[in-house]
């Protein structure tokens, strides 16, 4: 398969603990597509941890490290998986650049599953020190319609295996 069978990139989006970057790198490999993890990244280039850069430079200073990311990404003409980091529709800039450029996969899950899912997690700055299973519902609340907005495709990541999840995904292309 070529690597670059897609026009457009694919967008993986959705709430902290959705599971968007095993998906993400499933849907990379089947698809035999270059995979961009957009937190990873981020942390390398500033050389820290994102719960690091969190405390140290601000939420503010990552919002800006992530839009133009995602600025660099969409100017790409390598297309990529890129696993997103759970803020991304934060921006409406973002918001446009994802509508525009790729094809938006939004993976949903229960704010109870999130919340089992990151009890252990210590690396997300916006939930460790005042997580519950209410404030991540709360959270999600006030995102759910950003991600509404921007998906093409969504899908339930609960009860499903990762591999099940990928080719869902994949069949929907
Ligand atoms: C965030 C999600 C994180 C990371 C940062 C902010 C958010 O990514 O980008 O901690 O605002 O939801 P994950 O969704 O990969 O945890």
């Amino acid at each position: 398969q070529s690597k670059y069978m897609f026009q457009k990139h694919i967008f993986i989006t959705g709430f902290m603990g959705s599971g968007k970057t095993s998906i993400a790198k499933k849907v990379a490999d089947m698809l035999a597509m270059n995979i961009v993890e957009m937190d990873s990244e981020i942390e390398q280039r500033c050389n820290q941890s994102i719960s690091d850069i969190f405390h140290m430079k601000g939420e503010g200073f990552f919002r800006e490290m992530e839009h133009a990311l995602l600025n660099e990404i969409t100017e790409s003409d390598v297309k990529s998986v890129v696993s997103t980091g759970g803020g991304i529709v934060l921006k409406e800039s973002n918001v446009h650049l994802l509508k525009k450029h790729g094809i938006v996969i939004w993976l949903k899950a229960t704010p109870k599953d999130i919340f089992s899912r990151l009890s252990n997690d210590a690396q997300r700055p916006l939930l460790k020190d005042n997580m519950s299973i209410e404030r991540i519902e709360k959270m999600m609340n006030e995102r759910d319609s950003a991600y509404r907005q921007v998906a093409d495709f969504s899908i339930q990541t609960s009860h499903e295996k990762i591999d099940d999840i990928a080719l869902e995904i994949v069949k929907f292309l």
